[in-house]
C-alpha cells in the first residue's frame, strides 16, 4: 500500500541506466525525478533531455519534482519528456490552478510541493485538484540531509484536510527518509516515500525498500 520512489539524484549518475533498470527489480514503485534550477534552489541537476534518455528504460511511473521557479515555463518540457506525474511548488507557481490543470489535460498526474516553512492551509484551496501533495521534510537542493521533524504534524494536518473532504489525494514525503523517519511519515498518514540516499547508500537496495514500506 505504502509506495517507494527512489530519487536518482542518489543513484551512480555514470551507470544511470543500470541504476534506472535496477529499480524495477528491487520492487520500487515510482522513479523520482529532482529536476534543479539553481534559482528556486541552489544547485542544479538534471532536465527533460536526461528524462527522455530514461523514459525508454523502465515501466515505472515518472515523479517529475520541479524546483525551479515559474514551472508553468517548463511544464510543457516534461510533459514532452514523458514524466508520468508532475509536481510544482507552491512557493514557485502563482497560478497553481492553472498549472495543475496544465498537467492534467496532457492526462498526467499533478501535484503541488510544501517547503518546510510553507504551511499545510497553502494547499488547501487547490487540494481537490492535486493527485499528490508532496511534503518537503528537508529544505530543498541535495540529497542526503535530516529530516526536519516538525514535518510530521504536517503530514498529519494534511492527512486530516484530504479524510475530510474524502478525496483520495496521496501524500508523498521527500527528504532524510530512513527506516526510523519513514515510520513516523506512515503513522502520519503518508503513503509515497521518497529516498535517495536510503536506498543507493544501502548493501540490499531492495531490502532497505521492503523496511522503508514496512515503516520498520
Ligand atoms: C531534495 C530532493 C530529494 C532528495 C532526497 O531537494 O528533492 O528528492 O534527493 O534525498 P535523501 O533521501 O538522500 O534525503
Ligand atoms: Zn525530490
Amino acid at each position: 500500500m505504502i509506495k517507494i520512489a527512489p530519487s536518482i539524484l542518489a543513484s551512480d549518475f555514470a551507470n544511470l541506466g543500470r541504476d534506472i533498470a535496477s529499480l524495477s527489480s528491487w520492487q520500487a514503485d515510482w522513479v523520482h525525478f529532482d529536476v534543479m534550477d539553481g534559482h528556486f534552489v541552489p544547485n542544479l541537476s538534471f532536465g527533460p533531455p536526461i528524462l527522455s534518455s530514461i523514459r525508454p528504460l523502465t515501466k515505472l511511473p515518472i515523479d517529475a519534482h520541479l524546483m525551479v521557479e515559474e514551472p508553468s515555463r517548463m511544464i510543457p518540457w516534461f510533459l514532452d519528456a514523458g514524466a508520468d506525474l508532475i509536481t510544482i511548488h507552491v512557493e514557485a507557481e502563482k497560478h497553481l490552478h492553472r498549472s495543475l490543470q496544465q498537467i492534467h489535460e496532457a492526462g498526467r498526474k499533478a501535484g503541488v510541493v510544501l517547503n518546510p516553512g510553507s504551511p499545510a492551509y497553502l494547499v488547501r484551496e487547490v487540494l481537490p485538484y492535486c493527485d499528490l501533495v508532496l511534503v518537503m521534510s528537508v529544505n530543498p537542493g541535495y540529497g542526503g540531509q535530516k529530516f526536519i521533524p516538525e514535518s510530521v504534524a504536517k503530514i498529519a494536518e494534511l492527512r486530516q484536510m484530504i479524510d475530510e473532504r474524502g478525496l483520495a489525494t496521496e501524500i508523498e514525503v521527500d527528504g532524510g527518509i530512513n527506516p526510523e523517519t519513514a515510520k513516523l511519515c506512515i503513522d502520519a498518514g503518508a503513503t509515497v516515500l521518497v529516498a535517495g540516499s536510503a536506498v543507493f547508500q544501502a548493501s540490499d537496495p531492495a531490502d532497505m525498500i521492503r523496511t522503508l514500506r514496512c515503516g520498520k
